[in-house]
C-alpha cells in the first residue's frame, strides 16, 4: 500500500497549479444522466473518486470517453459522457458503499426514467450522514420512496416528477445538487428554499443552464427552478477547487515561504483567507494567482466555527488544525456540519501537538515544535492535515492509507515538492 514520506523544515517557494473541484466534477458528471446527448467536461481532476463514478455511471449506460487521462500537465482531463439510453435504474451496494455521491444519481434516474433503485450509502468515518433530506426534497416532487433491503425505490408520478416546494431545514449540498438535477426535468415550476450556495453548486447550476434548464436565483438561497421537457448536450469546464486551494495556503503558512497558487478563485474562500491573515499570513489575490507568504513571522491563534458557504468550510478544518498546532496562544474550533470530523485529532497528537476535544470544539494550544511521526487517516481532508502538520515537523513523517489522499488531491507530492518541499511517495 502507498504510503508519503516527508521530512519537514523546508519552506515552500513556487506556484501550484490548482485543479479542477472534486466535489463539482461529481455531481457534473451525473448530470449527464439528464440527457441523451453528449456532456463534455473540461478540467476534470484526475481523482480516484471521479475514476469509481465513471464506473458507476457506467452501469447506468453512460459512455464515457477522457482525453488527457495520464498526461502530467496543469490541465485536467476533458471527459465526454453520453447516456443515450440509460439501460439500468439500480445503483447497486457495491458502487454506492465506496462513495457516497455515487446515492446523487438517484435525482437524474428518476427525472429522465421515471424509477431509480439506489444503494443507501450507509455510515462514513465522518459521522452518520442520513439521506432522508433527499427522501422529503424527493417525495414534495411526488416521488413515492420505499426502503426495500437496503435500498431506496423511488419512483416517480405518471407523467413524471411534478413541480413542489422544498424547504431544507438545514443546508444540504447533496440534496441541494439532487433536487436541482430533479426539478429541471420536472413538469411545473420548482422552489427550493435554504438552498446550499457552496461554489460546486452554483458550479452544477450554471452546467445545467447550459443543457437548456431553467434556474433563477443561482448562487442564492432560493433556487427556482422551471422544468423543461428535455435538456440537451453542453460543454463546461469544471470550477477550480476551493478547498484543494485552501489546503495548499494552509500549507504554505505552515511550512513558511511564498507560494502563488495559480487557477484558484480568492473569492470562493474569503472565509478562510480572513482567517490566515488574522492569523498573520500574508495573503495577495494577484493577477498571477493567490499569492501566500508567511516570513519569518510566527503564527497567531485564531477561533473558527465551520459553517455552509460562504463560511468557514468544513472542508479545511483539519487542515487548520494542523496549523494552529504551531500558532502561539490557543485556538478554539468549533465543528458544527459534521458530528465526528475530529479523527485527525488522535494523529496529530502523535506529532506531539496539545488538542483537547470536548463536543463539538477542539482547544488547539500551539506547541514550538512538532517532531515527525508514523501516522494514518480515515478520511482525505484529515489525512492531507497530517501532510501540513509533517511539513513543519522535525524529522521523517510517514503518512499510511494514502488512498484517501488519491481520492481527492491530485498529484499532492508533486505539487508541493515542485515548491522545495522533502516529500515522497512510497510505493508498496
Ligand atoms: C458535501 O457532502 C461534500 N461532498 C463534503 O465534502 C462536504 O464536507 C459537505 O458537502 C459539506 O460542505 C461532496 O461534495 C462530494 P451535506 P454532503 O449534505 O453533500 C446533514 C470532502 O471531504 N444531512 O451538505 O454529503 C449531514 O449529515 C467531502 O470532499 C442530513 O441530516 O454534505 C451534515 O450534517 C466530505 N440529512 C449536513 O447535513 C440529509 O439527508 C451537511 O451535509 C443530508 C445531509
Amino acid at each position: 500500500m502507498d504510503r508519503i514520506r516527508l521530512v519537514g523544515g523546508n519552506s515552500l517557494l513556487g506556484e501550484i497549479p490548482i485543479s479542477g473541484a472534486k466535489n463539482a466534477a461529481l455531481p457534473l458528471m451525473i448530470a449527464s444522466l439528464l440527457t441523451a446527448e453528449p456532456l463534455v467536461l473540461e478540467n476534470v481532476p484526475r481523482l480516484a473518486d471521479v475514476n469509481q463514478l465513471e464506473k458507476i455511471l457506467e452501469n447506468h449506460g453512460v459512455d464515457i470517453a477522457v482525453t488527457g487521462r495520464r498526461a502530467l500537465q496543469h490541465e485536467g482531463q476533458r471527459m465526454t459522457l453520453q447516456a443515450a439510453e440509460i439501460v439500468d435504474t439500480t445503483a447497486p451496494y457495491e458502487l454506492v458503499s465506496t462513495m457516497r455521491a455515487s446515492f446523487w444519481v438517484i435525482g437524474p434516474l428518476l427525472a429522465r426514467a421515471g424509477e431509480a433503485r439506489v444503494s443507501l450509502p450507509g455510515g462514513c468515518a465522518i459521522g452518520t450522514r442520513p439521506v432522508d433530506l433527499f427522501l422529503y426534497g424527493l417525495k414534495q416532487l411526488g416521488a413515492e420512496i420505499d426502503i426495500d433491503e437496503g435500498y431506496v425505490v423511488a419512483r416517480a408520478p405518471k407523467g413524471g416528477l411534478k413541480g413542489g416546494h422544498v424547504v431544507f431545514p438545514k443546508v444540504t449540498v447533496g440534496a441541494t445538487h439532487v433536487l436541482m438535477m430533479a426539478a429541471t426535468l420536472a413538469n411545473g415550476t420548482t422552489v427550493i428554499d435554504n438552498a446550499a450556495t457552496e461554489p460546486e453548486v452554483t458550479d452544477l447550476a450554471e452546467c445545467l443552464v447550459k443543457m437548456g434548464a431553467k434556474i433563477a436565483g443561482i448562487g442564492t438561497r432560493q433556487l427556482v427552478i422551471e422544468g423543461v421537457t428535455r435538456l440537451h448536450g453542453a460543454t463546461h469546464a469544471v470550477v477550480p477547487d476551493r478547498i484543494e486551494t485552501g489546503t495548499y495556503a494552509m500549507a504554505a503558512a505552515m511550512a513558511g515561504g511564498d507560494v502563488t497558487l495559480t487557477h484558484a478563485r480568492a473569492e470562493h474562500l474569503s472565509a478562510a483567507l480572513d482567517v490566515l491573515r488574522q492569523a498573520g499570513v500574508s495573503v495577495d489575490d494577484t493577477p498571477k494567482g493567490l499569492r501566500i507568504r508567511r516570513n519569518g513571522n510566527g503564527l497567531m491563534a485564531v477561533d473558527v466555527e465551520t459553517q455552509p458557504f460562504p463560511g468557514f468550510p468544513t472542508d479545511l478544518q483539519a487542515q487548520f488544525m494542523a496549523l494552529m498546532t504551531r500558532a502561539e496562544g490557543t485556538s478554539r474550533i468549533r465543528e458544527t456540519i459534521f458530528e465526528n470530523r475530529y479523527m485527525h485529532v488522535a494523529e496529530l497528537l502523535r506529532f506531539g501537538a496539545d488538542i483537547k476535544v470536548d463536543g463539538q470544539v477542539a482547544t488547539v494550544t500551539g506547541v514550538p515544535q512538532l517532531k515527525g511521526a508514523q501516522v494514518m487517516a480515515t478520511d482525505l481532508r484529515a489525512s492531507v492535515s497530517l501532510v501540513i502538520a509533517g511539513l513543519a515537523a522535525r524529522g521523517e513523517t510517514m503518512v499510511n492509507r494514502i488512498y484517501h489522499l488519491d481520492r481527492g488531491f491530485e498529484r499532492l507530492e508533486d505539487k508541493l515538492k515542485a515548491c522545495g518541499a522533502e516529500i515522497e511517495r512510497v510505493t508498496g
